[in-house]
């Protein structure tokens, strides 16, 4: 605890893991979130005045106008998150309202997720649990609940950021042969021995697996349309950890419905909580809600991270992590 940091107001949209709020009581003038409420906009301006900071996470939109509205007073949006689509970047910078993030330190559980996607999908996970909890696991029968292996498959993976490496590096342990989209070739230190493919038409028919694990941007919305399902061979299965508008929802459920796609698995959503309700209804869609870096490990580090952020923005300090 410093000086700096206990006359330092900061607002949290929501309530964060037990330890992450302990420390966030503790050293700084703290205005927490008890009921973790989602805030609209007119609430989050409202509840902002008279802060200096704001820790907020992806349920929030900091959009041009919320980012507009905020009172004079804050300085630094520290987001819960690695991801910042949900924030306007530009007008923050306009504003001069520092954002910081919570890159590396839910690279791990991301990419367990992502494999537990493939995985999932691949061998029908849901189903078999459905059938389990229903009661109605009869004999064990030659030809029951058959998946699709990924151990010896091809993988691609469409952004080669940390989690994409991080995949990559646990796709080894499957035996699988790893290509990887970018907008540009890493060095072999950080492919994990995967093969760069610029063109992505050229990798997607090699995809027995494709995972997403790309930031959203203008060029990833919709990326996975149509054209691009056509271009994996059939049977071929799908992982979304990205953000859900990097895929074409209409595309994606009409591939699962023909079996053009054997399966998918999807942690991210367009519009999430509130998915599209046809998901609900395939077979074939090993589906979870969000919970991409769930887990105590993880999110007390994001939160910490935050709080790091937080700290050196009091103390005129270098951030860990700053975005603008
Ligand atoms: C992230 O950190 O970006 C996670 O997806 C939570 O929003």
């Amino acid at each position: 605890m410093s000086d700096s940091t206990k006359s330092f107001t900061v607002m949290a949209t929501r309530l964060m893991p037990e330890a992450v709020e302990t420390r966030f009581r503790a050293e700084f003038d703290a205005r927490p979130n008890d009921d973790d409420t989602t805030l609209d906009r007119e609430a989050l301006i409202a509840r902002a005045e008279g802060c200096r900071g704001i820790i907020g996470c992806s349920t929030e939109k900091f959009d041009a106008e919320t980012i507009a509205g905020l009172p004079s007073s804050v300085e630094i949006l520290s987001t819960f998150s690695v991801g910042c689509d949900h924030i306007d970047l530009e007008a923050a910078k306009a504003r001069g309202l520092v954002v910081t993030n919570t890159p590396d330190v839910l690279t791990d559980a991301t990419a367990d997720t992502t494999i537990l996607c493939l995985l999932g999908a691949a061998r029908m996970a849901q189903n078999a649990e459905a059938v389990l909890r229903r009661g109605e696991w009869g004999r064990w029968s030659p030809r029951g609940m058959l998946g699709t292996d990924m151990t010896g498959k091809r993988l691609g993976i469409v952004g080669m950021g940390r989690i994409g490496q991080g995949v990559a590096r646990r796709a080894r342990g499957f035996g699988m042969e790893v290509m990887y989209h970018n907008r540009r070739e890493l060095p072999a230190d950080r492919t994990e021995g995967a093969t760069f493919m610029a063109d992505s038409m050229a990798m997607l028919p090699r995809c027995d697996f494709l995972a997403l694990t790309c930031p959203l941007t203008p060029e990833t919305h919709h990326w996975l349309n149509a054209e691009r399902i056509a271009r994996l061979p059939d049977g071929a299965v799908v992982a979304n950890t990205a953000r859900g508008p990097v895929v074409e929802d209409d595309a994606l459920i009409a591939a699962l419905e023909s079996g053009k796609l054997a399966a998918a698995g999807l942690d991210v959503f367009t519009g999430e909580p509130k998915l599209d309700p046809r998901y609900l209804d395939l077979p074939n869609a090993f589906l979870l809600p969000h919970i991409g870096s769930a887990t105590v490990e993880t999110r007390n580090a994001m939160g910490f991270r935050c709080l790091d952020n937080m700290a050196a923005h009091a103390a005129g300090a270098d951030y860990p992590s700053r975005v603008v």
